[in-house]
């Protein structure tokens, strides 16, 4: 029996990183998906196919000396088959670029505690992301959570870490023009980078989280109007705190400015140090930000709101 389970990727569209101190932040998912398919084997191993490499381990190994971007999946797939005699297959398929800020991994981490744990029982939804969550850990340690609940649940959603998601039901026309700067980056060592940015300037750092935290409640209504012209510039506003805090690069703000005059505002989106930028678009602006962005040779593509969330089939 073969276990299928699908999840899109995400943008944070406000307040990563203040995230990680308690702020409340606005993610939404995208029309991007990874799948990840599952079946038992007779051999008793775990073997995982990908876009990015194979890994094929016996069971029972110490997940801190597995060193494979592939290790969520192999944690996954240990943790079900204890006590039960049998190996793993994992087959990975991703349309969302990986390691670049899109949520690649936590949709991996989504789609794989779906589909594998589906092979040997009935799972909801809430412990689908439980799961998740343990699996990113074993990349990122100190994951606020955010970006597996809206891999899992889809749609629009604020996210704060002692009150967890609450989703924002209204339903703003916007497109996003995702830029890519094709700079990997390690999600880990940018917040370790900000947390000491944070303990050398505890002051400025408590004042951003401050008006960080305006800024959002007032994205929250611009959200429920569909005031994307307003939204635009929020983003603007939100890009400025993330310069203050040293997450953006020359490469990062020459792509923010060339986005700029036709959209309605251009921000880093997630990490940061690389990855990707977003630019906010309506019908009316969509087709000339992206020339704006493809003149320039950026690699880039215009993604819309996922509602779905996590998929199994
Ligand atoms: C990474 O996509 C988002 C960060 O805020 C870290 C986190 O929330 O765990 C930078």
């Amino acid at each position: 029996m073969k276990s299928k389970a699908s999840a899109p990727g995400k943008v944070i569209l406000f307040g990563e990183h203040f995230v990680v101190y308690g702020v409340k932040a606005i993610l939404c998912a995208i029309n991007k998906r990874i799948s990840v398919t599952a079946e038992k084997s007779e051999e008793n191993k775990i073997s995982i196919k990908s876009n990015i490499g194979n890994l094929t381990l016996e069971p029972n190994k110490l997940i801190s000396e597995i060193n494979s971007p592939l290790k969520p999946f192999y944690y996954l797939a240990n943790k079900m088959i204890q006590n039960q005699n049998t190996g793993i297959e994992i087959v990975v398929e991703s349309d969302i670029p990986l390691g670049v800020g899109l949520g690649s991994s936590s949709a991996c981490c989504v789609a794989g505690a779906a589909a594998i744990s589906r092979l040997f029982h009935k799972t909801s939804k809430e412990e689908i992301l439980k799961l998740a969550i343990e699996a990113e850990k074993t990349i990122f340690k100190n994951t606020s959570g955010a970006d597996c609940t809206v891999c899992t649940y889809g749609g629009i959603m604020e996210y704060d870490k002692e009150n967890g998601f609450d989703k924002i039901e209204s339903e703003p026309n916007f497109h996003l023009v995702i830029v890519n700067s094709n700079i990997e980056h390690s999600t880990e060592s940018v917040v370790a980078r900000v947390r000491e940015f944070k303990e050398k300037n505890e002051t400025k750092f408590a004042t951003l989280c401050n008006n960080e935290s305006k800024l959002v409640k007032d994205v929250l209504g611009l959200l429920k109007e569909n005031n994307i012209k307003e939204l635009g510039c929020k983003v603007i506003q939100n890009q400025k705190y993330l310069e203050t805090i040293g997450i953006s690069n020359d490469k990062l703000r020459e792509m923010i400015q060339g986005g700029q005059n036709e959209s309605f505002g251009a921000k880093i989106t997630g990490a940061g140090g690389g990855g990707c930028i977003f630019a906010l678009t309506d019908e009316s602006n969509l087709d000339q930000t992206m020339n704006q962005f493809k003149e320039k040779n950026y690699d880039c593509f215009s993604v819309k709101i996922d509602f779905k969330g996590l998929d199994t089939f």
